[in-house]
């Protein structure tokens, strides 16, 4: 092995699990994504082609504007590419009415954002209970599923606080067990500790491992943070729209 080799080997600290056999879990081809406002055109995405393994998980790395946020967006069917295809488990969803993509993403995907984003006037497992609304549930089974993620990131002692009374960390683990609430595959997560000192930002990339590793859950992870993005399994960095390597 040269120097390079080596180098390289070490940037990539642990050895990708062996994905299980099977589609990948999100598949981008030929991806691109252009903003077009009154005056302004910008080019977030261009040429990307990514597959994510499933049960892997990854980081997106890359300076601020780089369309880190697009990708992930794009890849959680909150946004749809100008040119190219996504596919989700194999299933190519370019054609999906914004209907079933809304079904999709409430089934499968789950996600996380630097500002927690929880609703103030709910209490915890209220906020915890919400993307279950959408299913046809008894609020009894609701309200057990939603404890059952409460006790995942171990708070099950804060159920009935406001988010207000709760600490940042406490705050990003309420949104992380709302991410979970509905059991789905694939976790997206656009700068999960950014807004959280190193402890907390440990903390939740801790479990976030749990759910990758015993849970199985493919996780997709945006972060600046090159210390955290070190304990994946790989990361894809972006530079203007690009994958560099
Ligand atoms: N809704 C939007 N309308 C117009 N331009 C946008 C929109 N969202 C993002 N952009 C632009 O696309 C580029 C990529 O943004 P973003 O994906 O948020 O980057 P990052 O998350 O890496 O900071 C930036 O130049 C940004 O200004
Ligand atoms: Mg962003």
């Amino acid at each position: 092995m040269n120097l390079a080799t080596a180098l390289k080997a070490q940037e990539t600290p642990r050895i990708v699990a062996a994905a299980p056999a099977g589609p990948p879990a999100i598949s981008l081809r030929g991806v691109e994504k252009v903003y077009r406002t009154d005056r302004i055109e910008t080019v977030a995405l261009q040429s990307l082609n990514l597959e994510v393994g499933s049960g892997e998980f990854l980081s997106i790395m890359g300076p601020s504007g780089c369309g880190k946020s697009t990708l992930l967006n794009v890849m959680g069917l909150l946004d749809r590419p100008s040119n190219g295809e996504v596919s989700l488990g194999g299933r190519v969803v370019s054609s999906y009415r914004d209907k079933d993509l809304a079904a999709l993403r409430n089934k499968e995907i789950g996600f996380v954002f630097q500002s927690f984003h929880l609703i103030n006037d709910l209490t915890v497992v209220d906020n915890v209970e919400l993307p279950l609304l959408y299913r046809t549930m008894s609020g009894r089974e609701r309200r057990r599923l939603a404890l059952e993620a409460l006790d995942r990131v171990s708070l099950s002692s804060r159920v009935h606080h406001f988010p207000t009374q709760l600490s940042g960390g406490q705050q990003q683990r309420v949104a992380v067990a709302r991410a979970i609430v509905g059991k789905p595959r694939l976790l997206l997560a656009d700068e999960p500790t950014g807004n959280l000192d190193s402890a907390m930002g440990d903390e939740i990339i801790g479990i976030l491992t749990e759910l990758n590793e015993r849970d199985g859950a493919t996780v997709v992870m945006v972060t600046h943070d090159e210390r955290q993005a070190a304990k994946t399994q790989r990361i894809v960095r972006l530079f203007d729209g690009r994958q560099v390597h």
